[in-house]
């Protein structure tokens, strides 16, 4: 099988990548990656002597490189997006052309190629905001309800995933997940920007009263529900990926990870609250459990451990991610102090 992946050297992205050349060594995969702040080749610096693997630097807006890109292409698997909700309130502008009009160019470039699959990846926001104390979860038949521009942005691009299957039969699978941790993230996310700053020695910023709740997946549990989908997937479908059955909220998930690095609570600060913050996601991964046969390997806690080891050993790995742009992202979001 050969397999375009959109976004591949981002986070999530390049973790797929390295699990599917490690699990099917006879597929081939085409990286089409605009390398933004968030694209980083170190990530796939295993994947990159193989023949099995090719690189395109160029943007899922341009519809003649997609063309290029999709020749002999069976599956498409579409990560590429403006991801973070902080930077989508200073600019919306890139995340409606990246995650909405790039989705768009992809869609149609997949179905002029005739791929036999498009597999979009998307996220839980598009549901919204469940109550504090409630016990509700976002399920596949939950409406659609986006509040920051990034969800909005992804829910646009998940409307048009689904629109090009009814419309025009594109053999689509959607899976809208909860938040991944794991090697190779940005550290502009909570969990890698808590371990990163204890290590560099410098405050925790907790957004209000830390009391947001998020349902955390790890990116290897994600990469395996994708692959079931991709495996198994009913087209047309949809799928909702979580990694937890109990609530965690933002002040634990800190409290959890300053332990496990042997630090006290003096290392939090407590700063300005993100703007229409959503208070809650919780998941109910029934579904995909339950017909796909998905569960994930291990709990929160044990996959934390390894998470924070990835990061204690890996520093180089992060600090050059942040030096440059996120040194002046950083003063704009949490100011010249920290
Ligand atoms: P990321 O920000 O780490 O990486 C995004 C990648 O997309 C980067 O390599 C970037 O260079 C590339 N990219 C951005 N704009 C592009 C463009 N116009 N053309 C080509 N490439 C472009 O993101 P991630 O965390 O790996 O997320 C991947 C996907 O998973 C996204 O679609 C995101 O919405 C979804 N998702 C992420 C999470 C999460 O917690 N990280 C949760 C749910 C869903
Ligand atoms: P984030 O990792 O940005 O993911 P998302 O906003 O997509 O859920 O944030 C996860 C939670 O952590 C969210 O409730 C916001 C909060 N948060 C902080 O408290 N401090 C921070 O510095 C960041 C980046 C996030």
């Amino acid at each position: 099988m050969k397999l375009l992946v959109t976004g591949g050297a981002g986070f999530i992205g390049s973790n797929f990548i390295l699990y599917w050349m490690k699990n099917y060594p006879e597929d081939e995969i085409v990286n089409v990656d605009k390398l933004t702040y968030a694209g980083n080749l170190d990530n796939l610096k295993s994947a990159t002597p193989s023949p099995r693997y090719k690189f395109i630097h160029s943007d899922i807006c341009d519809a003649v490189a997609l063309r290029e890109a999709l020749v002999g292409v069976d599956t498409v698997v579409h990560f590429a997006a403006e991801t973070h909700v902080d930077r989508s309130i200073m600019e919306p502008g890139a995340f409606v052309r990246t995650n909405v009009v790039g989705t768009h160019m992809l869609l149609e470039a997949a179905l002029e190629a005739r791929v036999g699959r498009f597999h979009h990846v998307s996220t839980d926001e598009v549901f919204g905001s469940l109550e504090l104390g409630s016990t509700k979860k976002f399920s596949e038949t939950t409406c659609y309800d986006p509040r920051s521009p990034y969800s909005a942005s992804k829910a646009a691009s998940d409307h048009l995933v689904r629109a090009y299957f009814h419309t025009y039969g594109l053999p689509v699978t959607i899976t809208n997940c909860s938040n991944n941790y794991g090697p190779y993230q940005f550290p502009e996310k909570l969990i890698p920007l808590t371990i990163t700053n204890i290590l560099e020695e410098k405050k925790v910023p907790v957004y209000g009263d830390g009391k947001n709740i998020r349902d955390w997946l790890h990116v290897e549990d994600h990469c395996r529900a994708i692959d079931v989908v991709l495996r198994k997937g009913k087209i047309g479908e949809t799928y909702c990926v979580g990694g937890l059955r109990q609530d965690v909220d933002n002040n634990a998930m800190v409290h959890k990870l300053i332990g496990l690095m042997g630090k006290d609570l003096s290392a939090i600060e407590f700063v300005k609250d993100r703007q229409g913050h959503d208070r809650r996601y919780a998941i109910d991964w029934t579904k995909i459990q339950r017909e796909l046969g998905w569960s994930p390997l291990h709990d929160l806690d044990t996959w934390l451990v390894a998470t924070v080891e990835w990061y204690t050993k890996n520093q180089d790995w992060w600090r050059r991610t942040k030096s440059g742009e996120y040194q002046s992202y950083y003063e704009k979001q949490y100011g010249a102090k920290q």
